[in-house]
Parts: C-alpha cells; structure tokens; sequence
C-alpha cells in the first residue's frame, strides 16, 4: 500500500527520499512523488503516475539540492491513477503525503468547497491540505493548525507534512504504520510508514502511538520532538534500535526475491528452533504458558489466515480448546461472540493489516487476552498485544508471502507446545525440537529437486484452471497454494477439500483443468477415491503424495513424491514449499511480475 518517506537533514534530501521510495516497491504502488524545498527556499513538487522509474526520469538533470523532503508511492483508493491524483499534494507553501482513507471526505469537501476552496484532485487525501490551508489562513499556528485538521477527520491515516517557510516536517496517524528514526552522527531526521525504509540509515527507531504529532526540525536540540493534541511535549513512543540491515533488500543470486525467500526457508525454520528452544525466545514462551483461555478467536487476512487455520488445528487437537478461526474484515464487522477469559489471536506478517488490526482492537475492547504471532517487531499489532510471539523470518519482500507462511505456522505450533505445560519436559522439548530440524532438513533437499517442479510447471502453466485438494491439515495447504499461484500467475486457481469437489465444482473438469492433489496419511484411501473421480473425467492429476507409493503414481499424470511420513503435523508445511514453487515457475512461464504481481500490495493498510 502507500509508502511514506520524508528527511530532514545536511545530507542530500532527495536521494535519500527516493532511496527510500526505491525501497517500499515491493509494497505495491501506482504512482509516485517527491516534494522538497530547494536553495531559493522554493516549494518544488514533482510526481508521476508509474513505476518510481517514470518519477526519476522527469527529476534527472535538475538541481535537486534541498535539506528537507517528503515522498510518497500511492496505492490508489479514490480517484483514478494519474498524476494529478498522485502525491504530494500541495499549495504553494505547504506539501503533504497520506496514507489511508479519511471517511468524512465528502462532507469536509461539501463544507471546503462552500468556503471557496478549489480542489485540483478526486483524492480524499487533498481535503487534509485543504483543512490545513484554511487553517494557516486564518495565521493558527502551523503546529496547531495540524492538530485543529487532524481533529477534523475520520478513518485510520497518517500524514507527513511538509512546511516549506520552516522546511519542517510533521507527521501524526491513527490506525495506520509510522516511524520516525535519528541518525545522531550525521544530524539527520527521518519518518516513513515502514522501518525498512530507514534501514542503515538511523541509529535510533521510534513508533509514535495513535494522536502524537512528530516534529522533525533543526531547531530541536534532538532534531526529532513529539507532542499531544494539546501542544505539550510527550514520550508516548515506542524506541527501538533497528535490527533491519539495508542489504535484505539484496536479490543476491536470485532472479526474484520469491525464489530467494522460498530458499531461506530451511535457514529460518532452523534459526527459529533455536530461537524458541535454546534462546531469547524461550522467556515468550514461558510469557503465553500460562494462559488458559477458555476459546481462542483466530483472525486474520490472506495467507495469514491459512496458517491460522493451521494453528487453530494445533490448539485443538493438542490442548482441546475450541477455537475459532475467522477472517479479519469479516470478524470485525460481525459482532462476534467473544468474552473476557477467552483470547484472541492475530496472525500477520507485517503487523500492520489494517482488518487485523481493527479484529485486535474489537477484542481488547471486550476484554480478551490478545497474542500475535508476528513478523515485524515493533509493528502496530506488535505494540497493541498483550502478549507476542514473533516469527524472524526476516523482511519478506515477494508480495506473495512464502517463509512468512512457514515461520507462522511453526510459531502457532510453539504456542501450542507451551499451552500444553510441557515446556520443561526435557523429552517433549527434544521431540518438538528434532522435529523442526527435521523439516528443514527435508525442506532442503526439496530444493535441491527445484528442477524437476520446474519441468512439470513448464507442461501444465497453460491449463484453464486448477484444483487443489487435501484433506485435514492439507486442506488449509490447498487453500494457500491456490492462493499463490493467483495471486502471481493470474489463472484461476482453487482450494478444495478433496471430498467437497464432488459437490459442485467437479463440473467444472475436463482435459484442460489440473488437479493438485495433496495426498497425505489421513484419509488416504478416501483421497485416492476423489483422484479416480477427476482421472474419470479427464482432469489431469498431479499429485503430491508419498514417496514409493506406485499405485498412486499410476493413476497421476505427474507425481512430486515427498518423504513426509515421519513428519507428523509438520508434513503440511513440507509439501506447501512445492507449492510454493509450483506456483513460482508457472508464474514465470507465462512471464507475469512474480515480486510485484498486479494490483496486489503487500501490505493492505486500508480496509
Ligand atoms: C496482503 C498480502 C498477502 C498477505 C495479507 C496479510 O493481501 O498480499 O500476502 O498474506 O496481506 O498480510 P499480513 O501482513 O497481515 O500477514
């Protein structure tokens, strides 16, 4: 979704801004935006709709000396792609960049409009100018002036503003991702809607809380002051040294970042064994030990969600607690049943979805206990919980999540593990343990067979459509590989549990349409039943199944066999990573954007 940068310091504003820009690419984005004031102390705006490539060509062999700077990538919610609709927008003293939706719009801009004001875009975000403007010329104080239009407003939003009598930067939000972060040894300030963009660049991190103005100025003895909406200064922050290095960002041999985090899977799931069983993360989970929740409500958005299906099995077959798994724009708005003594659980890669975290704020405000099992430390829903265990698969990149998958998996099995008291049983601990180390082993040498997946891609990446099926704990993994080869390959793709398809949907096979069928222990002869239905109707089979079984073989036209039987629950996570590459290579045959796949962003911040 939209990207915020802005920079105050000697340094070189632009370059830096637009570095920053370069890095949240992989958001998502349609247009993009700079606005500085240059040495003649001149407001300067330059924007274009596109690639961050369009707004640098139109910026190339200008002067682009300034000392402060504000940028944007827009995702577009109101009014179309275009320049005029991009970011930033401004007047001629004042530049602003927002991110999120102001709900009231429409009635601020009736109001706006009968005052005489002049709007040039159909974005919602201009109406925040305009607030502004009317303020300043009425001489309120900049600051207060701020404050006065964000009172206005409604909706989750951040903004960063840009005064260019000053060459000040504010910013401020409610319900949606900001940052700020000092570099002390070079004087420079930064804000930005996500961490990563300040990679390598500050020394310091620091997360206002919803309604705290940000004031980057060199005026300010630290450069970097925070204030509540009644002007006093405030330490309601959260700051955090940055453990994001600049060169995640790095593809390294790889031709895309989906390939390249796919690969780091063994690495992670290694590095979270550790973590949880021999390391800092054993006092987090000791923290959730206690609990004793009554019900848990599991929410969350895309790919998350599957892994929360995932969890939900794992809690209530090891721990017998009812559990519900429910999506997070549906939970919301649903009224749903929940209770103090019960507990909710958020999953989320970023931390900052914004369904995810409305689900949060719903159960908090009805007493519940909350945990996230989150990638982004220090993220919003990270700093909402009351409880977190984090998953370290580092900054994912690929819009459509692979690692973060699997880290969220394991770490909802890590939950499980300490709900059911056997933390300081030595033997369990050791069983789990092994088990882990086991997957990764096997997620290895799975990768080193990447060629052998690419083939059988390269045979079926022009089918119609595709079916996938599985049963239990497969059946979530049908759901999420589906999932992924939509959202990169742009082919209709669903997820089924294999004995529902004969309830509708196998209408729908003949020779042109793929079955990808995942063929584990549960229920293996009903599975094989479901095969022969579709192999009746001509489908073509492709079956995930196990190793050394030539019957199945038979009845498949391509088969992935997987050593997945003393896997245990684990074995669903082994086989998404051929999904995970299934859906990779047909991606690439039929050349779509895999790291930035069309209309997709990778964090959705609205609702
Ligand atoms: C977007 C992304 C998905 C992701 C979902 C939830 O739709 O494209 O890949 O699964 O958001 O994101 P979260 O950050 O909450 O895991």
């Amino acid at each position: 979704m939209c990207g915020i940068v802005g920079h105050l310091g000697p340094q070189n504003s632009v370059e830096t801004v637009l570095e920053g820009l370069k890095r949240l690419e992989y958001r998502g984005y349609d247009s993009a935006g700079v606005s500085f004031v240059d040495e003649h102390n001149e407001l300067c705006v330059f924007k274009k709709s596109g690639k961050l490539e369009n707004l640098k060509r139109i910026l190339e062999g200008k002067n682009l000396v300034a000392r402060s700077c504000i940028g944007h990538t827009r995702w577009a919610t109101h009014g179309e792609v275009n320049d005029t609709n991009s970011h930033p927008h401004s007047n001629d003293k004042i530049a602003m960049v927002h991110n999120g939706i102001i709900e009231n719009a429409t009635t601020l801009k009736r109001e706006l409009i009968e005052k005489g004001i002049k709007f040039h875009s159909e974005t919602d975000s201009e109406v925040f100018l305009a607030l502004l403007s009317d303020q300043v010329s009425q001489d309120v104080p900049f600051k207060q002036a701020i404050i006065n239009s964000f009172h206005r407003i409604t909706g989750n939003s951040a903004f960063v503003i840009l005064n260019s009598e000053t060459s000040e930067i504010y910013a401020i939000k409610r319900g949606a991702p900001l940052v700020c972060g000092i570099n002390e040894t070079s004087s420079e300030g930064l804000v930005s809607s996500d961490p990563y963009a300040l990679a390598g660049m500050v020394h310091k991190l620091y997360f206002p809380e919803d309604d705290v103005l940000c004031h980057l100025s060199a005026a300010n003895k630290n450069l970097l002051n925070f204030y509540e909406l009644d002007g006093t200064k405030t330490r309601r922050y959260m700051s955090k040294t940055p453990d994001i290095s600049a060169t995640a960002s790095d593809k390294g041999d790889y031709d895309h970042f989906m390939l390249k985090e796919i690969h780091e899977q063994p690495e992670l799931i290694r590095s979270l064994t550790q973590y949880y069983f021999a390391g800092e993360g054993e006092s987090a989970l000791q923290d959730v030990a206690n609990l004793r929740p009554e019900r848990v409500h599991i929410s969350a958005c895309g790919t998350a969600f599957y892994a929360g299906l995932m969890i939900k099995d794992f809690l209530e077959q090891y721990n017998q607690i009812p559990t519900v798994a429910e999506i997070a724009s549906e939970f919301r708005y649903k009224n749903p049943l929940i209770k103090s003594g019960e507990m909710g659980l958020f999953v989320s890669q970023s931390g900052e979805t914004a369904d995810t975290l409305a689900a949060q704020e719903l159960c908090t405000e009805k007493g519940l206990d909350t945990i996230s099992i989150v990638n982004v430390e220090g993220s919003t829903l990270y700093r909402n919980c009351n409880h977190n265990l984090i998953i370290r698969a580092g900054v994912e990149i690929g819009v459509a999540s692979t690692k973060a998958f699997t880290q969220q998996v394991l770490t909802g099995r890590l939950l499980s593990y300490a709900l059911s008291g056997d933390l300081n049983n030595p033997e369990r601990r050791v069983a789990l343990a092994s088990q882990f180390n086991l997957l990764a082993e096997r997620v290895d040498y799975l990768l080193a067979q990447e060629e052998k997946i690419k083939a059988i891609a390269k045979e079926i990446y022009e089918r119609k459509g595709y079916f996938y099926t599985g049963r239990g704990m497969y059946f979530p993994i049908a759901l999420e590989g589906a999932l992924k080869l939509k959202e990169i390959a742009y082919v209709h793709a669903e997820g089924y549990a294999s004995g529902e398809l004969k309830h509708g949907p196998i209408a729908l096979i003949d020779s042109e349409m793929v079955n990808v069928a995942i063929v584990g222990p549960e229920l293996y002869d009903k599975t094989v039943s479901n095969i022969q239905e579709i192999r009746a109707r001509k489908g073509i089979i492709l079956t995930i199944g196990p190793k050394g079984d030539t019957d199945l073989e038979e009845i498949s036209d391509f088969y992935i066999s997987l050593d997945f039987s003393d896997l245990g629950d684990l074995g669903p996570l082994y086989v998404n990573v051929v999904n995970q590459m299934l859906a990779y290579y047909i991606a690439l045959y039929k050349g779509t954007d895999i790291d930035k796949p069309r209309n997709l962003a990778k964090s959705v911040t609205v609702e």
